[in-house]
Formats: C-alpha cells, structure tokens, sequence
C-alpha cells in the first residue's frame, strides 16, 4: 500500500518557509489510513503496551487508531486548559512557535508501559516534551513513533533517550 503518495506537501503553511505536510489525504483514503496505521502499529505487536499517548491534535487521529491496531488503550496529551483534575504541564519550542501540553496525572498506572505517538517529527520538541510528561507521571515510556520524519529539521537529535524512536517515512 502506497500511503505515502497521499501526503501532500504545502509550501508556506501557516508560515512563510514552512513546508507543510499535509496528510489529509491519506487519512481519506480508507485503505491508506489503514495502511498507516498498520505499519506504525507493527513494531509494537506483542510489547506489552498499556496505552498509547497520543499528542494533541493530529497526535490523536493517528494514535487512538493505532492504540484500537494494537488492542490497548489511549491517553490524551493535550494544549493548556482542556483536561480537567490534576495534570503534568511542559513548556516546549515548536517548528514555529511555542507551546505547552498537559497530561492527567492519574491517566496512567505507575509503571505501566507507553507508546508515544504523533503524525510528525520536525524539530522534536513536541515528542521530546511530551516524552517527559510521560516521565512525569510514573509511566514507563516503551518507545515513540510518529508517521512522518522530516529529518532536515534535526528532531531526532533532541530525542536524547534510549528508548527507540520509529518513523514510518522519512523526508
Ligand atoms: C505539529 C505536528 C507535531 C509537531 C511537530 O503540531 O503535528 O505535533 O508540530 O513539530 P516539532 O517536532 O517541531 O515539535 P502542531 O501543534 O503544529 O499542530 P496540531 O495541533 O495540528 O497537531
Ligand atoms: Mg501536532
């Protein structure tokens, strides 16, 4: 299945010089999601996962999917002031602009283990922040994948831990 063919590229968008990776139309297309999901979900079969923790917003579509591929269940890391109790909040620095995102505290079980997962690795200051929400709320984070890595933009090099970081296409 040939999902990358239905990943567009927008030049300037939102911002002049930003070259945007638009996955709509995969996301359209049945059989290509399906196709995503899948090869996201792959490595992960059998890893004892918990959850997925998928990051706001299109951290959401792609991760509730492959949290259902993999059978386990799914956590929102979302922008400030949508989740309601107790939550774990980090600053970040975004491709273009700057950023914060919260976890509830108690979403995860201690020790339980955590896929990370995102449509896009840019700068890898998303996924590096949210990794450390993970950390910060006892969880034990198995490894992250994301569908897209742009890897130009250098995110990888801000993905400073051991756990493995797994993108299905790179740019
Ligand atoms: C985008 C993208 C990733 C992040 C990657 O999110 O979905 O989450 O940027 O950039 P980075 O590696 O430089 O941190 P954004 O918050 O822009 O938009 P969204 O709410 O549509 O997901
Ligand atoms: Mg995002």
């Amino acid at each position: 299945m040939d999902f990358a063919r239905l990943i567009r590229e927008v030049p300037d968008f939102p911002k002049p010089g930003i070259r945007f990776k638009d996955f709509s139309p995969l996301l359209a297309d049945g059989e290509a999601f399906a196709g995503a999901v899948a090869a996201m979900a792959a490595p992960w079969h059998g890893s004892g996962l918990r959850v997925v923790v998928g990051i706001e917003a299109r951290g959401f579509i792609l991760g509730a999917a492959v949290a259902r591929e993999l059978g386990v269940g799914f956590v929102p890391v979302r922008k400030p002031g949508k989740l309601p109790g107790a939550v774990h909040e980090v600053s970040y620095a975004l491709e273009y602009g700057q950023d914060r995102l919260q976890v509830q505290a108690d979403a995860v079980p201690a020790g339980a283990s955590v896929l990370l997962v995102d449509d896009v690795l840019a700068t890898g200051g998303t996924l590096a922040a949210a990794a450390s929400l993970v950390d910060g709320i006892g969880a034990r984070l198995a490894g992250a994948a994301v569908l897209v890595e742009l890897a130009a933009l250098g995110g990888r090099g801000r993905w400073r831990r051991s756990e493995p970081l797994l993108a299905t296409l790179s740019y």
